[in-house]
């Protein structure tokens, strides 16, 4: 029987309870389609700074690094949000993204049907369906640029560098392209070379890997259009390449047109597919420990771990399905409308389970 090892980050806020909801479903899918999982724990973001005083320990990289792997709830929180940059809960995150080389982050927004309401955006805007991906460099750019301080015309200054090279790009439009042509063989690559000498840089090697996938319909777009197109017309989108700083604004805008942010998965990517999972919902603190988050996108992140990274394609369908079918009666309350039943993150792990 295949048994693969899991390290769990549960992080901060909302993040325990719901991986232990997600724990039960992989639990629960484990036993039904013939595998097992083996789990570790380990600490990341503030509950890491206030256990040994550092985001990202250097005995949690090891863990994941061991893993086939990993589960992440969420960090962050009020407690640490004074904390010089490089100890915050979110240094830990880009760590460990840079240590395991997850330069690969997918982010799908979908609408499910039953929560179609849900989007801010009317129903002839929206058209038939919504099922948008993501795909964001997570690796490079502005984010682990050249940064710092410095005085110009004796006045203080700060800076962040946008710097891509070409093998960066190639891999991750080569990612792109491949989950293009596992859809609908439509790809926009995002940029704003019209402005930046790296955006430049970045549609010409696109462009340059595009002829590697001649059955792929590949479009450029600069950012600011693409963010407009996004809430105008958002079902001409297919797959969405981008750098990391679009990456993140761009997921969170297409994420919300879904109207459900605490529903959205994501997976992060390294060269070995081994990665990380989390919902792109943040950490909720306000609702921490209230028993009362949506353990959904936990959830559906196990279902695209067990696709992208555990090779088990069935037990992944089987879980969206079930996700699909609890949505039909059951809400938790970020999600709840008239005529469903309101219940608790842990009764939601529990039907959810009950339906696989
Ligand atoms: C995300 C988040 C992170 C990012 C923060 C928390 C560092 O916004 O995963 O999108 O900017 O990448
Ligand atoms: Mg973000």
């Amino acid at each position: 029987m295949k048994n693969y090892k899991l390290v769990l980050l549960k992080g901060d806020g909302i993040g325990p309870e719901i991986v232990d909801e997600a724990v039960k479903v992989l639990d629960k899918a484990a036993d039904k389609f013939g595998f097992s999982v083996e789990y570790d724990e380990a600490l990341l973001g503030g509950c890491a700074i206030d256990a040994v005083g550092v985001p990202l320990p250097d005995e949690t990289v090891e863990k994941c690094k061991a893993a086939d792997s990993v589960l992440l709830g969420a960090v962050g929180g009020p407690k640490w949000d004074t904390l010089p940059g490089n100890l915050r809960p979110e240094a830990g995150l880009l760590g460990i993204r840079g240590a395991l080389g997850l330069f690969a982050n997918l982010r799908p927004a979908v609408i499910f049907e039953p929560l179609k309401c849900a989007s801010p955006l009317r129903d002839d805007i929206i058209g038939k369906a919504l099922d948008i991906m993501v795909v964001r460099e997570l690796t490079g750019g502005i984010y682990f640029g050249e940064r710092g301080r410095k005085e110009v015309n004796g006045s203080s200054a700060a800076y962040d560098t946008e710097m891509y090279t070409v093998p960066e790009i190639e891999r991750i439009a080569r990612v792109a392209f491949e989950m293009a042509m596992n859809r609908n063989k439509k790809l926009t690559s995002v940029d704003k070379a019209n402005v930046l000498e790296s955006s430049r840089l970045w549609r010409e090697t696109v462009l340059k890997v595009a002829e590697e996938y001649p059955e792929v319909e590949l479009n450029h777009l600069y950012v600011d259009n693409c963010a407009m197109q996004l809430v105008r017309n958002p079902g001409q989108f297919d797959v969405i390449v981008t750098s990391n700083i679009f990456g993140d604004i761009l997921s969170d805008e297409a994420s919300m047109i879904s109207g459900s942010i605490g529903m959205l998965a994501s997976a992060s990517l390294n060269e070995n597919k081994a990665g990380l999972y989390e919902p792109i919902h943040g950490s909720a603190p306000d609702i921490a420990g209230q028993g009362i988050a949506n353990p959904l996108a936990t959830i559906l992140s196990v279902a695209m771990m067990l696709k992208h990274s555990l090779d088990q394609p069935q037990a992944a369908d089987a879980i969206e399905n079930a996700v699909a079918q609890a949505l039909e009666k059951y809400r938790t309350p970020d999600i709840y409308t008239e005529g469903t039943k309101k219940v608790t993150c842990k009764e939601m792990g529990d039907i959810v389970c009950s339906l696989l």
